[in-house]
């Protein structure tokens, strides 16, 4: 039987923020459970994770099928901590899951095909413990399946109650706009879509994403604004602590933690270093400059790394004469796998 009671003052901290034209608003921060949330790292330590996320005002949680290690067992966490310490508070959060990257050798278990979507959906509510999730994304668009299937399967998932809102990720700009097209000509517009948006990754603005979502009204939820721990102080030094990603997952390798990254990771920290502020904290504010931008998506591996985070919103906006400067070094594709 759970102890834990929600903080009092939890809508004290964060901002929210519309998601597009939509009337739901997302927290600035929402906490994504892809790492450091599987079966290889201690329970204990991510249930203080996530319930420290609510107390900040963290009401967003950021889930799919393939979370782990091994697949569905982030899904699987999330479902013990929401019965037995977050029930109480199930209408104050918004829980999503996606469907359509590869979990398994099933031609079912992939892609954007009715069935795996709307099975894989099915299961994510029984790992999760609810009978609905706030927002069902297509994980990834999937070019051997016409985007009318996709786009039925997400209107499907609205209709029979099994999600509020659907969004779609990693979906290329031309796709993105078609789907928003079809969902809302279905009446179940595109709420938002996922990228991955960082100083480091500037992929969508050369796209045309971040237009795209003004003028297409979704919102954008901006996934890895921190590079998975580059845009920190962390390897800054030249050496990769214990614990740290580069030392522990197949996303990041030490490799990609060479001289040319510290030269322009050093660089940033200055510029944070002047305002104040961590390069962390400068990261997460640069995310979140542009209005489009519904929320930053991070994770965590400690309590400490959410509190320094969520204390990023606090500080002034960047000035033009920063952003001019961040330019300079912040370039598209450091140390990042495209
Ligand atoms: N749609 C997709 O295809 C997709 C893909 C990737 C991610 N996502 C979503 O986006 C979420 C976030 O992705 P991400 O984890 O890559 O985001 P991120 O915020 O860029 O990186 C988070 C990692 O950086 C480190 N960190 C965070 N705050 C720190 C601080 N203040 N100081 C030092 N290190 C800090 C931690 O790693 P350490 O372990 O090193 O401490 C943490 O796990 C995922 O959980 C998932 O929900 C979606």
């Amino acid at each position: 039987m759970t102890t834990y009671r929600a903080a009092a003052d939890r809508y004290e901290r964060l901002q929210y923020r519309r998601a597009g034209r939509s009337g739901l608003d997302l927290p600035a921060l929402s906490l994504g459970l892809w790492q450091k949330f599987g079966a290889d790292y201690p329970f204990e330590k991510q249930r203080e994770i996530v319930l420290h996320a609510f107390d900040l005002g963290i009401t967003h949680f950021d889930n799919a099928n393939r979370y782990g290690p091994p697949f569905r067992a982030a899904e699987k966490f999330f479902g013990h901590v929401l019965r037995t310490d977050l029930a109480p508070y199930r209408d104050e959060l918004i829980l999503t899951t996606k469907a359509g990257n590869p979990i398994g050798p099933s031609p079912y278990f992939k892609g954007g095909s009715r069935k795996s979507l709307l099975t894989s959906l099915e299961h994510s509510l029984r790992d999760l413990g609810t009978e609905y999730v706030d927002i069902f994304y297509h994980h990834r668009a999937d070019p051997s399946t016409p985007l009318e299937e996709t786009a039925g399967a997400l209107v499907s998932a609205v209709q029979q109650g099994k999600a509020l809102y659907v969004g779609v990720s990693n979906y290329p700009t031309a796709a993105a706009h078609t789907m928003a097209e079809l969902l809302r000509a279905a009446g179940v517009p595109l709420l938002v879509h996922q990228p991955r948006y960082s100083i480091f990754d500037r992929g969508p603005e050369k796209s045309g994403l971040l237009d795209l979502a003004g003028a297409d009204g979704f919102g954008l939820v901006a996934y890895s604004p921190l590079a998975q721990g580059l845009l920190t102080d962390k390897y800054l030094a030249g050496r990769i602590p214990a614990g740290a990603r580069a030392a522990n997952s197949t996303f990041l390798s030490p490799e990609q933690i060479d001289d040319v990254y510290r030269e322009r990771a050093a660089a940033l920290n200055g510029i944070a270093r002047d305002r104040g502020q961590s390069l962390a904290q400068l990261a997460l504010q640069w995310v979140l400059r542009r209005p489009e931008i519904t929320t930053a998506l991070i994770g965590a591996s400690s309590t400490g790394q959410l509190d320094h985070n969520v204390a990023a919103l606090d500080f002034p906006p960047l000035t033009e004469a920063e952003l001019t400067l961040i330019d300079q070094h912040g370039i598209h594709g450091t140390a990042q796998r495209t």
